[in-house]
């Protein structure tokens, strides 16, 4: 096989066969087929797309290019969790202890945030002492003992996906649909959970920013998960103003641990209630969506799912304590009001551009070596639909580094948008694909 030729035959819109594409994602990352002709491939699939068959092998192909999870020792169902990504997504940290002590096995790989979205993995880590990596014996050994456990993504898994997802970005070829769904989906399949629950965001926060593309982008994913042999369904939910009220690590963390309370900002708990019913039914835990979100509700009210997050943090190495002592986190230096500068309803926030503000805080990192600050973030006081008097506080920021103040509030106070117009809050849960 040549590579011209296959490059000529996306061109013209012809279907690559399963053997062609195997051959170019092995060539691919041994380094046979150079960065050209692999972008010219891109972007071929870009003008022309793929089809359902050709997604599945593509996702196949980069699934096998690395390690696969074997999960067969850990008894029953394995589930997994998997969000598109947005501003204020602490819900892993809420979900999988709550799912988990109700029964749920979660062996869970996470990565780490880029850009205005952050990772679970740096949120996590803003817990003291809190590890995120461990042999694979040990991951394998806490998921059997508390049925829960969470590492790093490592670079062994869909290894041609790593490769070819850095060449998309410098190529501007991210953002295509058959790409990105099967971009994700060789890591879910290559870490061998049986059963995946999606959540994918619509919004001005997140990668699909309408509700009509993310709806395609879960389709192509639940289909392909399908093909896989899997469990799988999507949740299709808003990313159009940050998720909760709180943006940056530790107070994302804390908000996750008072969700687990029962003390969680509406929307953030309907989201995490939504996913965690839809992950019991899959484990087979409950007939359907509304029995198990009683089960939900019950494991928080009695304080099962806050024993089960108390067990998560120690099994891996950080100080539980935290969870009644927040003030173990620590505090950032400084905190300043973003104020309102009229009277009215709050119409719009602009999402991306809250996870910017945060960013640029010191609570996220625009190149993947830059260092976090733990502290550092926003709490948003209004969203989308609340009455707001001129001169009260519509958000706070938190920082160590005094430098950072002015950037980032004038970013946030260009996020908020006011009107007279009464506006309606917004519902979390769009739709759903199965
Ligand atoms: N996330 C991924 O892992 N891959 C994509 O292509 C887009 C988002």
């Amino acid at each position: 096989m040549r590579m011209y030729d296959l490059i000529l035959k996306k061109k013209e819109g012809r279907a690559l066969s399963k053997e062609e594409i195997d051959w170019m994602i092995h060539g691919y990352t041994h380094g046979d087929i150079p960065d050209y002709q692999m972008s010219a491939m891109t972007m071929a699939i870009c003008f022309q797309g793929m089809d359902e068959r050709e997604t599945g092998d593509l996702t196949l192909a980069m699934r096998d290019s690395g390690d696969i999870n074997d999960l067969s020792d850990i008894p029953g169902i394995k589930l997994d969790k998997h969000s598109t990504g947005g501003v204020g997504d602490k819900t892993s940290i809420a979900l999988l202890p709550l799912v988990s002590s109700l029964g749920v096995k979660l062996a869970k790989m996470s990565g780490r945030g880029l850009g205005h979205t952050g990772g679970t993995i740096d949120k996590l880590e803003s817990i003291p002492g809190f590890q995120t990596s461990m042999s694979r014996e040990a991951f394998f050994r806490q998921v059997q003992d508390i049925g829960l456990a969470l590492v790093g993504q490592t670079a062994d898994l869909a290894p041609a996906d790593k490769k070819l997802y850095a060449l998309r970005d410098v190529t501007a070829t991210v953002d295509q649909l058959s790409l990105i769904a099967s971009s994700i989906m060789s890591k879910k399949l290559a870490a061998g959970a049986d059963a995946i629950v999606l959540d994918v965001k619509s919004g001005s926060g997140a990668f699909m920013k309408t509700e009509e593309d993310a709806k395609a982008l879960a389709r192509a994913m639940v289909s392909i998960g399908h093909h896989a042999g899997k469990k799988i369904c999507a949740v299709i939910s808003n990313m159009d103003q940050p998720l909760g009220l709180a943006v940056g690590n530790a107070l994302e963390v804390k908000e996750a641990i008072d969700t687990l309370k029962g003390k969680g900002p509406r929307d953030f708990t309907e989201l995490v209630l939504a996913l965690g019913s839809r992950m019991l039914v899959l484990a087979g835990l409950a007939e359907d969506t509304a029995a198990a979100e009683s089960s939900l509700r019950e494991a928080i009210s009695d304080g099962r799912a806050l024993d089960q997050l108390k067990r998560f943090i120690t099994a891996q190495g950080g100080d539980a304590r935290c969870v009644d002592e927040p003030e173990l986190f620590g505090v950032a230096k400084y905190r300043t009001e973003l104020k309102a500068a009229e009277s009215g309803y709050v119409q719009k926030i602009d999402c991306s551009e809250v996870g910017l503000s945060s960013l640029m805080l010191g609570a996220g990192r625009e190149k993947l070596e830059d260092k976090i600050d733990p502290l550092a973030g926003i709490i948003l006081r209004k969203k989308v639909g609340d009455r707001v008097e001129a001169g009260e506080c519509l958000a706070e920021l938190y920082y160590n580094d005094e430098d950072r103040r002015e950037a980032a509030l004038k970013r946030l106070e260009a996020a908020y948008h006011i009107g007279p117009g009464e506006t309606g809050s917004q519902s979390v849960i769009l739709d759903e694909v199965n």
